[in-house]
């Protein structure tokens, strides 16, 4: 008999803080409950890692940290921001720096405390690489999800509900494709270290990652040019301010999900800015100090070459050369660079890659895009009992926070209370089906 794999209520794909929020909304329920929620999460990195390319000394946390994994679900959980605080012996100092946005690094160690908490419900190392549907009587009541180890190993889970959090793909332009020397910023901190000889680097984009990577830039490397190449006629400043902050509201998320497309539309318009292609206030006034003292001194080595995009990029073995071109007149000047930095942002990776032939068991919308209920559970036809839930990819129906840590820890509690709601999953007598149960697999 071929030995039956482990069946979970939960199983996550990816572990990121999306899904490491849920495991610890499991374990807190657990803790109490006489009838516990089996969960397991499947990681592909070999230990807990949060955009570690991007982990840059001085940048801080866009978001405040009292939206930390668990605080607006439970405040009163020990998986808090100020709880790991006070572990690690710095609540006071905290406090006395009065500040609610902590520095990235120290957020990624936060995470990487709660992640080791809740170590026995992850396996690192895992890549998942399919996701099968269990058919019984012409229903699919569970999947079965296939991952690699390191080892070339493939394992095979089951589970009643999966979690898909695998997070976003990094964008490049269309034609770019990334090199030795040609960059996606989410690589940036691995990469750096090789180039120290660098004489001129080249920043695309003028959001919050390509601020950032230009001013490293422009401090680590006191020899070498930075041009910071943008279509904008400036960089942007993040709109934080207290009433354009409730777009991230739990409350929001209702309004969005409950608001026609037209609104919807609107909504993202109206308040893109909180987000995406914007900078910190700070760090726009202190780009801009650096370019003014520069000036004065009559040294210009941090450029900002705005209105303007790149029309060309030519690698060799000695650099890359770069074709800038000025949006307002076609004029182009060519850049010799050492290496091309892509800050140009994200997109929602498609969830459906690993569904294999569940994916076509998923409906859509009349604009083709997934079909997602309240409770972040994707609409499938009839005869799909198991529940496909989203952490990630749903901006279209949830709205801006979609991606984001703000709502997170609201967000696993309604994943978590939607799996707690349906656990007896109703298996519908076999004549319900006779018309599909042959196509099922
Ligand atoms: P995340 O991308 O973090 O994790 C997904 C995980 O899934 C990864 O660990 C990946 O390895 C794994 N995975 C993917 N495919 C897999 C597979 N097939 N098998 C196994 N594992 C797989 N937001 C915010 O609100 N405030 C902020 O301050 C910031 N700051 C910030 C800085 C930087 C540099 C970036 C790039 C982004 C932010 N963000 C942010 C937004 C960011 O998307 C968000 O903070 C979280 O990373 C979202 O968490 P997730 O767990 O959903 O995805």
């Amino acid at each position: 008999m071929p030995q039956q794999p482990p069946v979970f209520d939960v199983l996550g794909v990816g572990f990121g803080p999306s899904n490491l929020a849920l495991a610890i909304a499991v374990t807190e329920y657990n803790a109490t409950a006489e009838d516990v929620v089996t969960a397991h999460f499947l990681e592909r990195q070999h230990h807990f890692g949060w955009h570690r390319g991007m982990l840059i000394d001085d940048a801080t946390m866009q978001v405040s940290f009292l939206k930390d994994l668990v605080t607006m679900r439970n405040p009163n959980s020990t998986f808090t921001f100020l709880s790991y605080l006070h572990h690690k012996g710095r609540l006071v100092d905290f406090i006395n720096h009065k500040n609610l946005f902590p520095l990235r690094v120290e957020f990624h160690d936060y995470f990487e405390w709660a992640a080791g908490r809740v170590d026995d419900l992850v396996s690192y190392g895992q890549d998942v690489v399919s996701v099968r549907p269990v058919v019984e009587e012409g229903v699919v009541t569970h999947f079965d999800v296939t991952s690699h180890a390191p080892s070339g190993e493939v394992e095979v889970r089951r589970a009643r509900n999966l979690v898909l959090a695998t997070g976003l793909r990094p964008h490049l332009p269309e034609g770019v494709e990334a090199s030795g020397r040609v960059w996606h910023n989410r690589d940036f901190l691995h990469r750096v270290e090789e180039v120290a000889e660098a004489k001129r680097f080249v920043v695309v984009g003028a959001g919050q990652s390509g601020a950032e990577v230009t001013a490293f830039l422009h401090e680590r490397f006191p020899a070498a040019e930075v041009c910071s190449v943008f279509a904008r006629y400036g960089y942007s400043p993040a709109d934080d301010s207290p009433f354009a902050n409730r777009i991230f509201d739990p409350a929001a998320v209702d309004d969005y999900f409950g608001a026609p497309d037209e609104v919807k539309r609107r909504l993202m318009e109206y308040h893109s800015n909180t987000n995406y292609a914007v900078v910190d206030n700070d760090l726009i006034a202190e780009l801009y100090r650096r370019v003014y003292r520069e000036k004065v001194l009559g040294r210009e080595r941090l450029r900002m070459i705005n209105l303007s995009h790149v029309a060309g990029v030519d690698e060799h073995p000695a650099g890359v050369r770069v074709t800038v071109e000025s949006l307002a007149t076609g004029e182009r000047e060519t850049l010799d660079a050492d290496v091309v930095v892509y800050a140009t942002g994200y997109r929602e990776a498609d969830p459906t890659a690993l569904l294999g032939e569940l994916a076509g068991r998923c409906l859509r919308d009349e604009h083709d895009r997934l079909r997602v209920g309240r409770d972040y559970r994707l609409d499938t036809d009839d005869h799909v009992l198991a529940g496909l839930y989203l952490q990630g990819g749903t901006e279209h129906t949830h709205g801006i926070s979609s991606s984001l840590l703000s709502n997170t820890s609201v967000r696993v509690g309604e994943i978590l209370e939607s799996v707690l709601d349906r656990r007896e999953p109703r298996v519908p007598a076999a004549r319900d089906f006779a018309t599909t149960a042959s196509s099922a697999h």
